[in-house]
């Protein structure tokens, strides 16, 4: 199985063993939801908030359903707050999460490899979103091909951003409810 973002289906078996032990529909009431994990899922829930509402805005000037003028201060307040909570979070996540939860299990040490390099390729699509923003913000309101050009780099993001997240959250949570690592 691929386990590049691009093409990855998922996690592969031999990272899914504590899944097995703790399947996703029993995370919530398991009494080792802490705090950590639900700021974890707060983020997530954030950056694919912020994803949908730039793809929907993108979406609403492009069908004229939106004020032009409003279009690009809300477009830019939206791409800054994903870019740079985006690059940001992914630094914690690679100098201080990872790196403790590798230690608790090092037979999922490859599982985080794949995340770190998801990093990376996460990095190079949001250089490509705000290159093509720059684009548009700076074209006429009418070009349609610099709306179209950045609707379709947030869209790709959107995809591969989802698919890290839930594979993040499919090695990361049952590492975090068995070891009962909080804060
Ligand atoms: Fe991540
Ligand atoms: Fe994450």
């Amino acid at each position: 199985m691929t386990e590049a973002l691009e093409t990855r289906e998922g996690l592969s078996e031999p990272l899914r063993v504590l899944l097995k032990d703790y399947p996703r529909e029993a995370w919530e009431a398991d009494p080792g939801f802490s705090q950590l994990i639900q700021f974890w899922f707060s983020r997530h829930a954030m950056f694919r908030e912020l994803c949908a509402r730039i793809t929907e805005l993108l979406e609403a000037h492009l069908d004229k359903r939106v004020d032009p003028q409003l279009m690009k201060p809300h477009h830019t307040r939206y791409a800054n707050m994903l870019l740079g909570g985006l690059h940001e979070y992914h630094h914690v996540e690679d100098d201080h999460y990872f790196p403790k939860l590798i230690v608790l299990e090092e037979k999922l040490e490859h599982g985080f490899e794949i995340l770190d390099r998801d990093h990376h390729d996460l990095t190079e699509r949001l250089e490509a979103i705000a290159a093509a923003s720059n684009v548009m913000l700076q074209a006429p309101e009418d070009d349609r091909e610099a709306a179209e050009g950045a609707l379709k780099e947030i869209s790709r993001l959107g995809r591969l951003l989802d698919r890290h997240l839930w594979d993040e959250e499919e090695l990361i949570v049952p590492v975090l409810l068995k070891h009962g690592m909080d804060g």
